[in-house]
């Protein structure tokens, strides 16, 4: 039997308040089950800043001119079945090296993969707008396909009293137990219709605009996604079927060349 795994991506260089609350999220996963994890530390690895050529969005990732270990992370995430993306927050946002590596993922929000796999994240900050990050990073899951558990901001004000530290130990085990409960069920979720609208909206844009020189359209078509009701079989009541079929008009009008 294949073990359950947990991969954490940490972007901060420091093993302090990122590293070692991603790493009691993961011992308490532990603890509940049967699962082995690894947290990745995005320092170790080679991660170069995307230069905007669009290669990778118009005709494939492949092509990207950068030679880093941008294919080695995916790749622990495709093995995963949780993910957690962890950040410090850097100037009201995720840390730099995070941003690299989200856009150096960003050809899978047009493609997006990590169906069933449970996602969540943990933003540590010493004030303030930690939660705003948290919200993008509930977006950024959701994009690039995985099953969004809401994430958890923690404040880690220096110096760390036993306080504060007890009460980052109480979000991070409340936001484990969540995690958990969601991880050991591997969802496929029925969409709903926010859900359903973006999938038909993108469907229909790269149907419309695009044509079988774009790896988008490939892909889709690859994917049946051109025919199919959502990302991954779903069964939708009479009711998505319907506004499912009206958003196909809609979108296909909206889109369709002159
Ligand atoms: C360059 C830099 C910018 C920061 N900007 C913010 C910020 O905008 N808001 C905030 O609340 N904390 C900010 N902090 C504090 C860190 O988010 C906080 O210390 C965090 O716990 C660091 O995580 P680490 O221990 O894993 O490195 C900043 C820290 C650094 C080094």
């Amino acid at each position: 039997m294949i073990r359950t795994k947990v991969t954490v991506f940490v972007g901060s260089a420091r093993k302090k308040h990122t590293y070692n609350n991603s790493e009691r999220f993961l011992q308490n996963l532990q603890s509940f089950g049967d699962l082995e994890y690894e947290i990745v530390q995005l320092n170790d690895y080679d991660l170069e800043i995307c230069i905007g050529c669009k290669l990778c969005l118009d005709k494939g990732e492949e092509l990207c001119p950068l030679k880093d270990d941008r294919d080695i992370l995916i790749e622990k995430m495709m093995e995963s079945d949780g993910v957690i993306f962890a950040t410090p927050n850097y100037s009201f946002q995720v840390s730099g090296m995070m941003k690299v590596f989200l856009d150096r993922l960003g050809f899978i929000f047009h493609r997006p993969r990590f169906f069933g796999k449970t996602f969540t994240s943990i933003v540590a900050q010493g004030v303030y707008r930690g939660k705003k990050i948290v919200k993008y990073f509930n977006f950024i899951g959701s994009g690039l396909g995985f099953n969004v558990v809401k994430g958890s901001c923690i404040t880690t004000l220096e110096p760390m009293t036993e306080k504060g530290q007890k009460k980052i130990d109480k979000i991070i085990d409340k936001h484990s137990k969540r995690f958990y409960s969601k991880l050991v069920k591997q969802e496929y979720p029925t969409p709903g219709m926010f859900k359903l609208m973006i999938f038909r909206m993108a469907r229909s844009s790269i149907k419309q605009m695009l044509n079988e020189n774009f790896r988008d359209y490939t892909y889709y078509m690859e994917n049946g996604w051109f025919d199919s009701d959502y990302y991954y079989p779903v069964r939708l009541n009479p009711l998505k079927k319907m506004v499912g079929k009206f958003f196909d008009m809609v979108f296909n009008k909206i889109y369709s060349r002159p």
